[in-house]
């Protein structure tokens, strides 16, 4: 496995490997990586001849005040964990490599991007896409692997890929999840002991939300009380949003008659969480 941290060296690396005959898959993430990364990049492999993994804590989706210097940085121990499951080029660009002086563009899917977490996370979305379309331009895949966990990413990110003819085919990994329930994420680390029990709740939330909906219940605003309710129960657990949306234009829903997402963002003490589940209409 090769670790590069240059951009232009990136490029000619992936170039030879396509000249070759190789099918990329390309993983991006930001480190830190856990079961969840893990499995993007088996996934990654099951589909592809060469696997390119990005590492990089991209500045420009985190707002002020957010995470962004307490975010767990550990690329030895990334770059151990990506060569056992047989990743092949791994990308650690520096921010100065990113984004030297002057740079000025921006990717900006509208409409997508400002609900949900945009609506909490200004910016985000732009930085998230404008950092996946550089990296696309450097790596040039044939196809990307992101997880369901962040499934707003992923629709931002597919909407990107058809409007701007990017030509990358985007494969969503399901969610990996602790023995709990609790969705594997970096920013688990930082919960305390008490939170990471209450941090149950975002689960338990979504389950009861399937388990309603499987029994005929097609009204959102009743699955949404539900799940307001358990985690609410939970006094670290603060709700920023909890809703039943259209997974293609994330509008919210009032009656469910076709295929749905139930998502929710949760503060546990300081830890901002996510997850989501899809609710799928038989026939
Ligand atoms: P990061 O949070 O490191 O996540 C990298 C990829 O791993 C994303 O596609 C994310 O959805 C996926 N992932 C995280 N937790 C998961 C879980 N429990 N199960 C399955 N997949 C999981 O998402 C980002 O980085 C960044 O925004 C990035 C796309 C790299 C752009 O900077």
């Amino acid at each position: 496995m090769k670790v590069v941290r240059d951009a232009a060296a990136m490029r000619a690396l992936s170039e030879e490997r396509r000249l070759r005959g190789d099918r990329i898959g390309f993983v991006p993430t930001m480190g830190a990586l856990h079961e969840g990364h893990l499995s993007l990049v088996r996934l990654a492999r099951s589909g592809a001849t060469c696997v390119v993994v990005s590492i990089f804590v991209n500045p420009t989706q985190f707002g002020p005040g957010e995470d962004f210097e307490l975010y767990p940085r550990d690329v030895e121990r990334d770059c151990d964990l990506l060569d056992e499951v047989g990743c092949d080029l791994v990308f650690a660009p520096t921010v100065e490599g990113m984004y030297p002086e002057g740079h000025r563009t921006e990717v900006s899917v509208t409409g997508l991007s400002d609900r949900l977490c945009g609506r909490f996370r200004p910016g985000h979305f732009n930085g998230v896409a404008t950092v996946v379309l550089k990296l696309f331009n450097v790596v040039r895949p044939d196809f990307a692997v992101f997880g369901q966990k962040d499934v707003q990413q992923l629709i931002v990110i597919r909407r990107m890929v058809e409007d701007l003819d990017l030509g990358v085919e985007i494969v969503a990994g399901p969610t990996i999840r602790e023995t709990d329930g609790l969705a594997a994420s970096s920013r688990n680390l930082y919960l305390s002991g008490t939170e990471r029990r209450q941090a149950t709740c975002l689960h338990r939330a979504l389950r009861q939300a399937e388990t309603l909906f499987r029994s005929g219940e097609r009204r959102a605003g009743v699955l949404v009380d539900e799940m307001r309710r358990i985690i609410e129960a939970e006094p670290s657990a603060k709700p920023e949003y909890v809703s039943i949306v259209d997974p293609s234009s994330l509008e919210d829903l009032d009656m469910i008659s076709r295929d749905a997402l139930a998502v929710l963002a949760v503060r546990v003490g300081r830890t901002r969480l996510i997850d989501n589940v899809r609710l799928m209409v038989e026939g």
